[in-house]
């Protein structure tokens, strides 16, 4: 038995879809621990590309059972259309293989409303949310007033809680910022049916996951965003509304610490941000865009393009210390193919002081400018190499470049968003 935990080392969009689904034929359990449907994991199996939002990427192995824990917020509508995609297209036969805890509390349309109503108020200081309702509903978790999905099958009881929680949301929905209230007699109607519907998969999912662990099974906790984007540890005010970290895992899955053994970083070969705040490396000229065109870096979520600039190893060595990483994954190596000389980010200059650390402040990171070390590129296509010894020397210099820097293994690269576009160095499921 191992369990691993996989997290995004930047700003998300690392690509952990793909090599969450690559890691997954070794596991039995798959797991989500915090976020919702703000997370968009695209997966390409045999030229098929599938995008999941709230259900573990590991649906797509058949004999992986795929948890929704208790930290996650989820959207009930947008679940079911996502469980009924995938039964359409023949992936989900049993709904044994997706378990959806009773406690994940649930977004319903105010949370969606006041997310928007929120950013368009805001104006030049917006988040730039995923208008998921992701912060609100997490608001009310936190202000225990939350509706949860176990919740959604009592529908009495829940008609008095939606009655309670009208009060406060149409309030501020319709005194504050001046938009149209949601009709509670409807919700109820709409949420009894979502709760009829989810019923099948809702779970203590805790207690199968302990269950799984004491029979020995491999565990994958499958981490959303990204750590620049957690909650504590993040560029505040300009991050999600969970903890991203790998800690988030305990409370958000419902383990100990102790049975946490390995912790896998995944970073993209260069670095990539959605939405608002500080990006010491972001590249707006031509660089940048190469990378967005040539790296498709263009939102899964919200087809928003991405900002792209270099790799930026200050915030990959903060990455490892907040999570722990016990290995690192790059991903879209391939990318960076015949763009020339590479600029990694090895310190930051901020108030004409150069520094190796990662600032608190989201005032100096906004005066950070970085301080770049090169390293030569290629011009070889690596999308069919198989082996880290048969890629180009360079391609090579640079990830040992990366692994030297940052004081972590890399053991995964990926070479393309093919399954089978991966080269493993170890594997990450083996024993300790
Ligand atoms: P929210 O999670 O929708 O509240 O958005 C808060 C911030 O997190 C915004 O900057 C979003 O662009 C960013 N964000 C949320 N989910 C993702 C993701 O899966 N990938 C990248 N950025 C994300």
């Amino acid at each position: 038995m191992t369990t691993l935990v996989a997290v995004g080392a930047q700003w998300g969009d690392e690509g952990k879809g793909k090599l969450v689904d690559w890691l997954a034929p070794k596991a039995q359990l798959v797991v989500r621990f915090h976020g919702g449907n703000n997370a968009g994991h695209t997966l390409v199996v045999d030229g098929h590309t599938t995008v999941l939002h709230v259900v573990p990427a590991g649906v797509l192995n058949p004999g992986t059972i795929n948890l929704i824990g208790p930290g996650v917020v989820v959207d009930p509508g947008e679940l079911l259309i996502e469980l009924e995609a995938l039964k359409e297209r023949g992936v989900l036969r049993d709904p044994s293989r997706v378990r959806v805890s009773g406690r994940a509390h649930v977004i319903l349309p105010w949370h969606l409303a006041l997310d928007k109503a929120r950013e368009e108020k805001a104006r030049d200081r917006a988040i730039g949310t995923t208008g998921r309702g992701i912060g609100p509903a997490y608001e009310d978790k936190v202000t225990r007033r939350g509706i949860r999905v176990a919740d959604l099958l009592n529908p009495e009881d829940l008609r008095h809680q939606l009655d309670r929680l009208a009060e406060q949301k149409n309030f501020e929905l319709v005194e504050f910022y001046n938009w149209k209230p949601i009709d509670v007699e409807a919700l109820w109607e709409q949420a009894v049916e979502w709760g009829r519907q989810l019923e099948p998969y809702v779970d203590h999912t805790a207690r199968t996951l302990d269950r799984g662990l004491r029979d020995g099974m491999n565990v994958l906790f499958e981490g959303a965003q990204g750590t620049f984007l957690d909650i504590d540890h993040g560029t505040y005010p300009y991050v999600t509304s969970s903890n991203c970290v790998a800690g988030a895992v305990c409370a958000g899955a419902g383990i100990g610490p102790t049975q946490i053994d390995r912790v896998l970083g995944i970073t993209k070969a260069y670095t990539t941000r959605v939405g608002g705040g500080p990006f010491p490396t972001e590249e707006q000229g031509e660089f940048g865009e190469r990378l967005r065109e040539a790296g498709s870096e263009f939102g899964a979520t919200t087809g928003r393009p991405r900002r792209c600039g270099g790799l930026d190893v200050v915030m990959l060595r903060e990455s490892a210390t907040v999570n722990g990483f016990t290995a690192l994954a790059i991903n879209k190596l391939d990318i960076l193919s015949g763009i020339g000389e590479l600029k990694i980010a090895t310190g930051y200059k901020i108030d004409g002081k150069v520094r190796n650390d990662f600032p608190m402040t989201l005032g100096e990171l906004e005066r950070a400018e970085p301080v770049y070390e090169t390293q030569p590129g290629w011009t070889e296509d690596i999308t069919g190499c198989r082996t880290y010894e048969s890629l180009p020397d360079n391609a090579r210099a640079y990830v040992d470049r990366v692994e030297a820097l940052v004081g972590v293994p890399v053991e995964i690269i990926s070479v393309g968003p093919g399954r089978d576009e991966t080269i493993a160095r170890t594997d990450p499921f083996r024993p300790l």
